[in-house]
């Protein structure tokens, strides 16, 4: 287990939209280096960089056409090692985005799979044998190559699937995933894996970490032996390296599989969507909504199994949201994102930050781009002041990849600097909190004290930490014995006495 992990905070950059440093209107490596001062200010010291690879872009970036050398909107490879290297001098560690399932239609292994002739690649992708034999349960592709055969795909018509074989394989075409072919695929990806490691990245960010065996059994077992395996190279050649796989399955990714860590993913109705999300009946139930009487049993239920079933041997993550997701500002106000916030930078695993939430950034109605669909929207430049684009980029605004919040009271970071009170130095103060204590870091020891369907507060323990939370505009409290514990940090106001601990509205103590 790589050691980092127990006291990183994960900052999440779409590349894209961060920061411009040459006026193009897009988001660039240097501008990354130039903003590494703010992340590590803000509490952060882990980055994700979203698919930063040359691709058409027909899936943002999650269309690799070659994984060894990055996209030249961004930069040279050689700004992205130094890239690292600057991240590495202040602390921070580098996560780059590994989309093992598929590549981009234009990669060149798929230009040879698609070719008549049998070659090196012809089983680097997954082909039926006739170009009218189709695929069951599966999407896939006819009558686009000369190679006659239809082939499957991973996700959009333009990310054809890799081919690391079947679990149950019945057709002729379907091969078993120790054919040599499909180890093959997986000793490439390993190839890629090293290259980066070996330039000074520090792991990856692993796309749709389930998708590799087709027709794998209940369990994924095939699927979960390929990662097995690609973990034990890491913890060979490269034990300080992470992996965090987007599976929601912890059980399956962690123990299974072998990733360090599991994203606790936003799926409509389950437990993680409750707390933020929890809109799409019309009426918002979300339990960080202040009269959303919200009940956190609706998130417990599902995270206490899974946690405890992992606990020691991975972390399963939270986070404020991603690339894929409508942001927290979408439904909730400011004063609502501290106490979430309080919360996900508070609890066990290591949290992740998308850019942009810790000023309050908001979902913007946009029609799609590079297909994003719904996701756009969240995929919006960074509001760093109130200038020009909001300080993003020099460019003209019709220049610029996404277009900026054009609301007069676009929050942004020069601003919420200069404001104590603001949800930015908040996040600051809290990330600066579990810095502080050992006991609020990933491994550090949770139990639930106090958690009753439909009642508040919630109160749980990290070590010798007494945490409280009380997001509703009521005044509310538990019986809870604190034992003398002083107060640590407060969003809000409360007391804590007699057995008793009192939280006034909207209000998170934490004792010790
Ligand atoms: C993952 C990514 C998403 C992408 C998809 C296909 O879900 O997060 O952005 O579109 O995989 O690669
Ligand atoms: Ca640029």
């Amino acid at each position: 287990m790589p050691k980092w992990l127990k006291d990183a905070v994960f900052y999440e950059i779409y590349p894209q939209s961060f920061y411009d440093t040459n006026g193009d209107g897009i988001g660039d490596f240097n501008g990354v280096i130039e903003k590494l001062d703010y992340i590590k200010e803000l509490g952060c010291n882990a980055l994700w960089i979203n698919p930063c690879f040359d691709s058409p872009f027909k899936d943002a970036g999650y269309d690799v056409r070659d994984y060894k050398k990055v996209a030249p909107r961004y930069g040279t490879n050689s700004d992205l090692y130094r890239l690292f290297g600057e991240a590495h001098k202040r602390g921070i560690h580098v996560l780059l985005d590994l989309v093992p399932g598929h590549t981009s239609e234009e990669h060149p292994w798929f230009l040879e799979s698609q070719k008549a002739e049998a070659n090196e690649y012809s089983n680097r992708y997954i082909w039926t044998r006739h170009a009218f034999e189709s695929i069951k349960g599966y999407p896939y592709i006819g009558g686009e190559s000369e190679r006659a055969g239809v082939y499957m795909l991973n996700f959009f018509k333009s990310q054809p699937a890799l081919n690391y074989g079947f679990g149950e394989y019945k057709e002729g075409w379907q091969l078993p995933t120790d054919h040599p072919d499909c180890v093959a695929t997986r000793e490439a990806m390993k190839d890629v894996m090293r290259f980066w490691l070996d330039h000074g990245c520090d792991g990856f960010r692993v796309d749709m970490a389930d998708s590799l065996v087709k027709n794998d059994d209940e369990f994924k077992s095939s699927t979960c032996a390929i990662w097995k395996n690609i973990r034990e190279m890491l913890d060979a050649e490269y034990p300080q390296a992470a992996m965090v796989s987007e599976w929601n399955n912890p059980e399956r990714a962690i123990k299974a599989a072998g990733f360090h860590m599991d994203f606790y993913l936003n799926w409509g109705g389950n437990g993680y969507s409750t707390l933020m999300r929890d809109y799409e009946s019309g009426e918002d139930h979300s339990f960080f909504k202040k009269d959303g009487n919200g009940d956190i049993m609706r998130f417990l239920d599902e995270y206490l199994p899974r946690y405890t079933a992992t606990k020691g041997d991975g972390y399963y993550c939270l986070l404020t949201c991603n690339h894929d997701t409508l942001r927290p500002k979408y439904n909730l106000d400011d004063q609502e994102l501290k106490l979430t916030y309080a919360f996900l930078f508070t609890m066990p695993g290591v949290p992740f930050l998308y850019y942009g939430d810790e000023i309050g950034m908001r979902y913007q109605q946009l029609p799609t781009k590079e297909g994003g669909y719904h996701r756009t929207g969240s995929r919006t430049p960074m509001q760093w002041n109130n200038g020009k684009n909001a300080g993003f980029s020099t460019c003209p605004s019709d220049a610029l990849y996404l277009p900026v919040d054009p609301a007069a009271d676009a929050p942004n970071v020069a601003a919420q600097e200069a404001d104590p009170e603001s949800l930015m130095n908040t996040v600051k103060a809290l990330l600066r909190l579990r810095h502080e204590e050992e006991n609020l870091q990933a491994d550090g020891e949770f139990e639930v004290l106090y958690a009753e369907g439909g009642k508040l507060p919630f109160v749980y323990r990290r070590g010798d930490l007494i945490l409280a939370l009380n997001p509703s505009g009521k005044t509310v409290s538990a019986p809870v014995d604190t034992d003398k514990k002083k107060l640590r940090f407060a969003i809000g106001s409360g007391e804590a006495k007699a057995g008793k601990i009192t939280l006034q509205p909207q209000s998170f103590l934490v004792l010790k």
